[in-house]
């Protein structure tokens, strides 16, 4: 992708975003949900929209996949603190179902509307590594056809000239249908974390030393 260094910076394009109307999900999210992070990051972690949690907090990841990730994070010996975090959505999708806010998943009218807040982000950013969080966030990056399945833990080049690494949702590890089952797929989770950590380090850009992984198991 080229970067444009006279591109709003993230600041400013969170207080654009703020605003943002450009398709119906502002409506009935209580607020837009930015990216956080250092702008001096190298590394820019994907996920998909902000769920109930982020979207009372106005903060991604804060809530029980936010909490798995920390830990895969950990585990992995990546640092939260060197990572800028974000969604390909910015507005929380619900429906309601009792007194509860069920997440949906965004359309593609609603990934591509929120798309230049992404691209945005990218270009003031100018990470070294995308670490996509699921199929959402793996689509915005390489398009509809792309299959996480197919393609995760592996450093590919990317179609906006970024690498990038796809890897599952945590909140898929959440459900997973038994413990030894979420086990196994927060283990997978962390493998292509330590993998994406291996790639930072191969372009340059891995931070403080890590800790090295740790392993402290699975979604509790
Ligand atoms: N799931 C996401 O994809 N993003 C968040 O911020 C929270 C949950």
């Amino acid at each position: 992708m080229s970067t444009d260094s006279n591109g709003p910076t993230l600041e400013q394009l969170r207080e654009q975003a703020r605003h943002c109307t450009a398709c119906p999900l502002y409506q009935h999210a209580t607020q837009t949900v930015f990216g956080v992070g250092s702008a001096s990051s190298h590394v820019m972690l994907i996920g998909e929209t902000p769920g109930d949690r982020e979207d009372i907090e106005g903060l991604p990841f804060v809530g029980p996949a936010g909490a798995l990730l920390d830990r895969a994070l950990c585990d992995a010996g990546i640092d939260r603190r060197d990572c800028y975090v974000t969604n390909a959505v910015k507005h929380f999708k619900w429906e309601p179902r009792g007194e509860r806010r069920l997440h949906k998943t965004p359309a593609q009218r609603e990934m591509s509307a929120c798309r230049r807040w992404l691209l945005g982000e990218i270009a003031a950013l100018h990470p070294r590594l995308l670490i996509c969080l699921g199929a959402t966030a793996a689509q915005a990056i390489f398009g509809p056809s792309f299959r996480v399945t197919r393609a995760r833990g592996q450093l590919l080049d990317s179609p906006l000239g970024v690498h990038a690494i796809a890897t599952v949702h945590p909140s898929a590890v959440l459900r997973g249908p038994s413990p030894e089952e979420r086990e196994r797929s927060y283990q997978a989770f962390v493998a292509d974390l330590v993998s994406a950590r291996a790639a930072l380090m191969s372009l340059g850009g891995a931070r403080r030393a890590p800790a090295g992984p740790r392993t402290r198991g699975a979604a509790r």
